[in-house]
């Protein structure tokens, strides 16, 4: 709705003219046919057919609010960011979502969420687009679209499917960390409110000095971590497929504000090259004992969205939002993302998405891109190139970045190098064995069992048997026997109130 001087009939057409009727269309008698210089149900007829904009391809299906960021401690001997200085408070949006559904799929399917937040801070919008779980399925970018098609639909059917699901993370197995998350009680969490978010992979901070640091981030829920068990997620999946997005909406407008503190694992620059995980690997957790969580701040929600739409559908987070004083890493995921969300972005919402007013930095940009479809935005008639003779400023640093690493090498197509204690079964084993209890390793079973009951290719359900004994032969039995004896069911669930402790210091 566009702002009025005074002169304001009941509706306007879309350039301001009074519109005459949203009720009756313009025909040749009350019966006769419709004439095409019906100016108002042409354009309401145009406007309706573009009314959607394509839903993102993963994380289709989600949520999301304004509220605030508040660094309450003292971390500038680790990063000179702004948003991060003791004190700062910054405006900020948060998305959450499911990675596999699309737009109209039941928030309590078993997924990973997403947990995307943008800041916008005093040196430019900082964007951490991370997800509810603090590793990934996958640790080369060429894999992610294979990944996603996998657990979308098939070609012939158009349905989801289980043979594609496991072929997929058995021909994958550095996939085995993130779906033993996937598959315990983080799969379900009850609302967006009660998970806790990870920025997952592994970031650069960079302080006044150019000390480097590696960090990874950890958003605790203060809500407490609560999840669903499969039955009450399957009969809400049917009764009520928005009951996220409806959870926090409600509660936002009740007055109750969700908050999560956020810590961070720093790791001096130098111990990369030797720590015994390599700590770009995405598959992998830094075990706190390594490194244990610093306090830096506290973030709340505290405003809903007006319209969902402007707000919530076209906000573009993107990893490649970065800020002085906070660098990517060798993480090879990390970097296929620096270019594929802008890229994304682009095309989803328009050349120009960063100009609507829930993607724009509340700072002034002079950014040297120009036209485009739908330019709202514009530098008038100052020059359009550099440098130049007329006063519009440009950049010009040399030499060394100071959020960059040190890389030499031949160009070669390879999976990391590994450190001492990198494979792919050992944390997933830690994760079962020393984490979940034995109550929520009985639930794992039956959840992977059920899971598992979909497969209709007997070399998909065999690799998946040998997947689980690799992780842990156990466990790997007994989800063996549970589905050849028929008994995985996923609809079979139980409440672990119980894991709140030892997950959350994951
Ligand atoms: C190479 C790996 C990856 C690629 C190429 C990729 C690509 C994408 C793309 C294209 C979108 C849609 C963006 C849009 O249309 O606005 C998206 C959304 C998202 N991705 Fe990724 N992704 C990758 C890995 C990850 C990882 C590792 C995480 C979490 C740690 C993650 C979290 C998210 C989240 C939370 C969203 C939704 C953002 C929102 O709420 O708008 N993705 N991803």
């Amino acid at each position: 709705m566009s702002e009025t001087t005074g002169y304001q009939p009941p509706s306007t057409t879309q350039f301001g003219a009074p519109a005459v009727s949203d009720r009756n269309s313009l025909s040749v008698g009350s019966n006769g046919p419709l004439l095409l210089h019906d100016v108002r149900l042409v354009e309401t007829l145009a406007s309706f057919n573009r009314e959607r904009v394509p839903e993102r391809n993963p994380h289709a299906k989600g949520s999301g609010a304004f509220g605030v960021f508040e660094t309450t401690e003292d971390v500038s001997r680790y990063t000179k960011a702004a948003l991060f200085q003791q004190g700062a408070r910054t405006d900020m949006l948060a998305r959450f979502s499911t990675v596999a559904g699309e737009q109209g799929s039941p928030d309590t399917w078993r997924d990973v969420r997403g947990f995307a937040l943008k800041f916008y801070t005093t040196e430019g919008n900082y964007d951490l687009v991370g997800n509810s779980t603090p590793v990934f399925f996958v640790r080369d970018p060429m894999k992610f679209p294979h990944f996603i098609r996998s657990q979308k639909r098939t070609p012939a059917s158009g349905l989801r499917s289980a043979d594609m699901q496991w072929d997929f993370w058995t021909q994958n197995p550095e996939s085995a960390h993130q779906v033993t998350y996937l598959m315990g009680e983080r799969g379900l969490p009850r609302t967006w409110r009660h998970m806790n978010g990870y920025g997952s992979h592994t970031y650069m901070w960079v302080n006044e000095a150019g000390e480097k640091f590696w960090v990874k981030y950890h958003f605790h829920t203060e809500q407490g971590m609560e999840f669903l068990s499969n039955e009450e997620a399957e009969k809400l999946a049917g009764s009520d497929a928005e009951f996220h997005r409806r959870d926090l909406f409600d509660a936002i407008e009740r007055g109750e504000h969700p908050s999560w503190t956020l810590s961070v694992q720093v790791m001096p620059y130098a111990d990369a090259k030797t720590y015994r995980f390599n700590p770009f690997d995405l598959t992998k957790v830094w075990p706190h004992a390594d490194y244990p969580l610093i306090k830096v701040g506290r973030m709340t929600l505290n405003r809903n969205p007006k319209n969902f739409f402007a707000e919530i559908e076209q906000a573009a987070f993107a990893p490649s939002n970065t800020v002085p004083g906070i660098g990517v890493s060798p993480d090879k995921m990390l970097l296929g993302r620096v270019f594929g969300y802008a890229d994304a972005q682009r095309a989803r919402i328009g050349t120009n998405y960063q100009q609507l007013p829930v993607n724009k930095p509340i700072v002034k940009t002079n950014d040297w891109t120009f036209d485009g479809n739908m330019t709202f935005e514009h530098s008038g008639d100052a020059p359009v190139y550099a440098p130049n003779s007329f006063g519009r400023p440009w950049s010009d640093e040399q030499g060394a970045t100071d959020d960059g690493w040190e890389s030499d090498g031949e160009m070669v197509r390879s999976a990391y190098a590994l450190h001492a204690e990198d494979d792919d079964f050992s944390q997933p084993g830690t994760l079962l064995r020393e984490v979940f209890d034995d109550a929520q390793r009985a639930q794992f079973v039956e959840t992977v069992a059920g899971a598992l009951s979909g497969i209709t290719h007997d070399v998909v359900l065999q690799n998946a048997f040998q997947y689980w004994k690799n992780v842990d032969k156990e466990i790997g039995d007994r989800i063996q026997a549970t589905v050849l004896a028929g008994k995985g069911d996923p609809q079979v669930g139980i409440d672990n109130e119980a894991a709140e402790e030892p997950l959350g210091v994951r």
